[in-house]
């Protein structure tokens, strides 16, 4: 039985910074909630990868599928302990070009839980909207530096060597060559 909610989140970084965010597999150490991830297979827009997640002292490893439909959506499926969960995010700048660049990243969760879970829908709501806050506070500890420090600059994502997912299409969209931009405030 399906169970639907969104979850709107603003985050005062750019939409380069916040896609790449989503893309980059070398900080999810930073996840408190993760116990590691494995691409398994990767196309130019689609990945399936196997993921550890820690709950207590359980572990439990989920294959998803993970989709960048550029320039702004992921869709993010997966087959969760509770039942098969779709996420669409999508992610909407506002005040581009300026210091005051921030977005708003709507998060539309669809979960299908078995008859017997379906009573407890607005426990598992709760609990995955904790999660998330959760999961957005620890991306907020590089988020906001970065938007500080380098501004819309994201090139440092597309080095060779970074752990990108869909780093070709990424740079088509987002890459800027050049110096960082100025983040200081002038006003
Ligand atoms: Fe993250």
């Amino acid at each position: 039985m399906k169970h639907s909610f969104t979850i709107v989140k603003r985050i005062p970084a750019s939409r380069a910074n916040v896609i790449a965010n989503y893309l980059d597999l070398e900080h999810l150490p930073v996840h408190s909630g993760l116990a590691g991830c494995r691409v398994k297979s990767e196309t130019e827009h689609a990945a399936c990868f196997e993921m550890t997640t820690k709950v207590g002292p359980f572990r439990f490893r989920n294959v998803h599928y993970f989709e960048f439909r550029p320039p702004s959506e992921i869709f993010h499926a997966v087959k969760s302990p509770l039942g098969p969960m779709y996420v669409l995010s999508s992610v909407e700048e506002i005040g581009s070009g300026t210091p005051d660049v921030r977005c708003e990243v709507t998060v539309q969760t669809v979960i299908e839980l078995p008859a017997l879970l379906y009573p407890a829908r607005a426990l598992v709501e709760k609990l995955l909207r904790r999660l998330n806050e959760t999961v957005l506070m620890e991306d907020r500890t590089i988020l906001d530096r970065r938007q500080a420090l380098l501004g819309d600059y994201v090139e440092d994502y597309l080095r060779d060597q970074q752990r990108i997912l869909f780093k070709e299409v990424f740079r088509r969209y987002y890459s800027r060559p050049g110096p960082p931009s100025d983040p200081v405030r002038t006003s």
